[in-house]
């Protein structure tokens, strides 16, 4: 069979771990793909960083926008990262010429994904982002697929692994914010722009989509109400402690009825109190984990590394084993959001 050709745009952490995937495991996922994955270019902002890796092996492109149009590209991986700018560019102009995308940008998913979708659908290739969630956990395929033949009205957890990592690491040594937030940064999960997790956007963002999924509504991600953790002091964390709870940063997606019974999209980022029996407290360090309440399957419990180099190309090229395995020969892959745009539901926010 005919190799599936990609093009990576954007060689950072999770750029670099994807190549480092595909080399590793090149043998295994062509047996399971059907058919092998082969990197035909590859393009960033710096070409001369050291990335650990024999970048010579790999076709380097200056302008990543040429991907969009270049013969031999089936399809264009974006890792650029950032809502608009170059990543929507790209995103759109490889769509619009008949080029698949894999994607881990959960904010441009969050504000332009069903016009992407849209857009997917019409030319009928796939748009993936099966990374821009949670990072190495399958939840959206958990969703879309796995508890497909459910009803969900419940969608809930810890999205951002910075914010579990300050609150886990104050509960355990009763530190305070500022010094925990610089080790999480030193770390390496941390946004380029940490307030994005701090603040709660991230994690909006990723809850955003997967309420998108999980319900068949139409995302919807500015009336998301997000509250982070900057003004939580280790004392809060103490009493909070003494009353029997852990505090986490969750985002919680829900349907439920406004005052005239019809249905409504509650959907919220804010630090919660989390009782210690529950799962979710004891999710430490930078993990993420996601709970689907499902009308048939119960409570439905994801778990695993929500950032990183290694999890996130995990889930990165998880979506391109799908595309290789679901297009070419006349095949052709389904709507991004598990039912066609057209199709999902343009559910009211609830009322804040
Ligand atoms: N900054 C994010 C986090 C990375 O801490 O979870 C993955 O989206």
């Amino acid at each position: 069979a005919q190799p599936l050709r990609i093009a990576l745009a954007g060689i950072g952490t999770v750029g670099a771990g994807v190549i480092r995937l595909l080399e590793a495991n090149g043998d295994l996922i062509a047996r399971r793909a059907g058919r092998r994955i082969e990197v035909a270019a590859v393009s960033a902002r710096d070409r001369s960083k050291d990335r650990g890796i024999a970048m010579d092996r790999y076709a380097w492109e200056d302008d990543m926008g040429a991907f969009a149009t270049r013969e031999g590209i089936d399809v264009v991986v974006e890792l650029v990262g950032g809502a608009d700018g170059p990543a929507l560019t790209l995103a759109r102009n490889a769509i619009a010429h008949g080029k698949s995308l894999v994607t881990a940008n959960k904010a441009m998913i969050a504000h332009h994904g069903l016009a992407l979708a849209e857009a997917a659908e019409a030319n009928r290739v796939a748009l993936k982002f099966e990374a821009a969630v949670a990072g190495g956990i399958p939840v959206i395929k958990g969703l879309r697929e796995g508890a497909a033949a459910n009803a969900i009205e419940r969608v809930y957890g810890i999205l951002n692994g910075t914010c579990n990592y300050i609150l886990s690491t104050m509960e355990d040594t009763g530190r305070d914010f500022a010094e925990v937030l610089a080790e999480a940064q030193a770390k390496g999960f941390a946004e380029a722009d940490p307030s994005f997790d701090i603040d709660g956007i991230d994690a909006a963002h990723k809850l955003a989509i997967l309420a998108s999924i999980a319900f068949g509504t139409r995302i919807d991600f500015a009336p998301v109400a997000a509250t982070g953790i900057r003004r939580i002091i280790a004392a809060d964390i103490a009493q909070a402690d003494a009353l029997g709870y852990y505090i986490r940063l969750l985002g919680i997606a829900e349907v439920t009825r406004d005052d005239n019974g019809a249905h409504c999209l509650f959907q919220r980022v804010h630090p919660y109190l989390v009782p210690r029996d529950h799962p979710l407290a004891h999710v430490d360090g930078a993990t993420n984990a996601v709970v689907a309440e499902g009308n048939f399957s119960g409570r439905l419990l994801f778990q695993g590394a929500g950032a990183g180099d290694g999890p996130t190309a995990s889930a990165v090229v998880a979506d391109l084993i799908d595309i290789a395995r679901h297009t070419g020969d006349g095949n052709e892959i389904g709507a991004p959001f598990s039912i066609p745009v057209a199709e999902l539901e343009n559910m009211r926010p609830a009322s804040a």
